[in-house]
C-alpha cells in the first residue's frame, strides 16, 4: 500500500509547491491508480470546481478522478452562481470552504488564484491560469518517464508560446534537473520571473535555454511539446499571433531534426495546421492522449496526497 504524503504546501498553486521528493511521490502513486493497484475511497469527500474558462480535460478528469476516490464534485459555473456578478473572492472562498474539501480553480490571473487559498480554509489546485498550469505539467512528466523510465537523458523542446504550459514545464525541469528548452518568436519567451526563479534553482546548471529559432532548438531533443499559439483570453490576439508564430508549426521537417526516438506531446485544444500538423499530432511518436488519459491519475494522486 503506498501510503499518500503529507505535502508541505497546504495548495498546489505552482509547479513550485512541491518539492522534488513530493513530485515523484505524486507520479508514483498516479502510476498505482493507473495499474489499479490502489483502491482508496474517501466517503463525503467535495471537490469544488470553479472555471472562469473553458475547459474540457481539466474539469472532466477532475470529475472523475474524484468520484474514483469515492467522493464527489460540484461544478461551480461563475456565470450562474454569484462569482460572475462580482462577489468578491474572499467571500467565495470562506464559504466555499465550509461546504468543500478542497478546490480547483481556472482562472485569469495568478494573483486572484492566490486570494482565493489566502481566504479558503481548505486546499486550493491551480486548473490553470495565465501563468501556470501545474497539473498539466505532472502529467506531461509521468508521460514522459513512462517512456524514458527516469529523467536522466530527456531534453524537452516546447515550441510556442512562453505562457502557462511552458512556464511550468520550466519550473519543472528545473525541480527534476530536467533541460527544457524553449522554442518562440521573439517577445513570446516566458515570464522573467519564471525564468529567473529557474536560473535560481538551477545553481549554475543550464537547464533552461530559450531560443527564436525552432531548428535550432530540436536537435538532441527527445520530447517535443506544442500547445495553441493564442490561449483562452487571447481571442483578439489571434490574427497577430498567427502571423508572429509562422515558421513554429510543428511538423514532420522539424521532427526529423529531433532524436530518432522523440514522442511528441500536445496539452490539448489542439489546432492542426497552425501550432502541429495533422501527420505529426496522428503520427505514432505521439503520446497526446497517453498524457491527456495521464491527466486523470495525476490528479487523483494530487486529491489523495491533498485530502489524506
Ligand atoms: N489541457 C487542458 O487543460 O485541457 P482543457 O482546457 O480541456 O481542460
Ligand atoms: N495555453 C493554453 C493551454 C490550454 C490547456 C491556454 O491557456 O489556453
Amino acid at each position: 500500500m503506498l501510503n499518500p504524503i503529507k505535502l508541505a504546501s497546504k495548495n498546489f498553486l505552482s509547479s513550485l509547491d512541491t518539492s522534488n521528493e513530493e513530485f515523484f511521490h505524486i507520479l508514483e502513486i498516479a502510476k498505482n491508480f493507473k495499474n489499479k493497484d490502489l483502491n482508496i475511497k474517501f466517503k463525503n469527500k467535495v471537490l469544488g470546481l470553479i472555471f472562469d474558462k473553458s475547459s474540457t480535460r481539466t474539469r472532466v478528469s477532475f470529475q472523475v478522478a474524484m468520484s474514483r476516490l469515492g467522493g464527489t464534485s460540484v461544478d461551480l459555473n461563475p456565470t450562474t452562481s454569484q462569482i460572475g456578478r462580482g462577489e468578491p473572492i474572499r467571500d467565495t472562498a470562506r464559504v466555499l470552504s465550509r461546504y468543500c474539501d478542497v478546490l480547483a480553480i481556472r482562472t485569469f490571473k495568478q494573483s486572484d488564484l492566490e486570494e482565493y487559498a489566502k481566504w479558503s480554509s481548505k486546499p486550493v489546485i491551480n486548473a490553470l491560469t495565465d501563468l501556470e498550469h501545474p497539473c498539466q505539467a505532472l502529467a506531461d512528466f509521468m508521460t514522459i518517464k513512462e517512456e524514458f523510465i527516469d529523467f536522466k537523458n530527456v531534453v524537452l523542446t516546447f515550441i510556442g508560446d512562453g505562457n502557462n504550459v511552458a512556464n511550468s514545464l520550466i519550473l519543472c525541469g528545473a525541480l527534476l534537473g530536467v533541460e527544457v528548452r524553449i522554442a518562440c518568436p521573439k517577445g513570446y519567451e516566458p515570464n522573467t520571473i519564471v525564468v529567473n526563479k529557474v536560473k535560481e534553482l538551477c545553481e549554475g546548471k543550464n537547464l533552461i535555454k530559450i531560443f527564436n529559432d525552432p531548428y535550432e532548438a530540436i536537435s538532441g531533443s527527445n520530447v517535443l511539446y506544442t500547445d495553441v499559439w493564442s490561449s483562452m483570453g487571447e481571442e483578439n490576439k489571434s490574427e497577430k499571433k498567427d502571423k508572429d508564430f509562422i515558421g513554429f508549426t510543428l511538423d514532420s521537417d522539424l521532427v526529423r531534426k529531433a532524436n530518432n526516438d522523440a514522442i511528441i506531446l500536445h496539452c490539448l485544444p489542439a489546432y492542426r495546421g497552425k501550432e502541429i500538423t495533422n501527420d505529426v499530432f496522428e503520427s505514432n511518436q505521439s503520446r497526446i492522449f497517453e498524457q491527456a488519459e495521464n491527466r486523470m491519475h495525476i490528479q487523483q494522486a494530487l486529491l489523495y496526497n491533498l485530502l489524506s
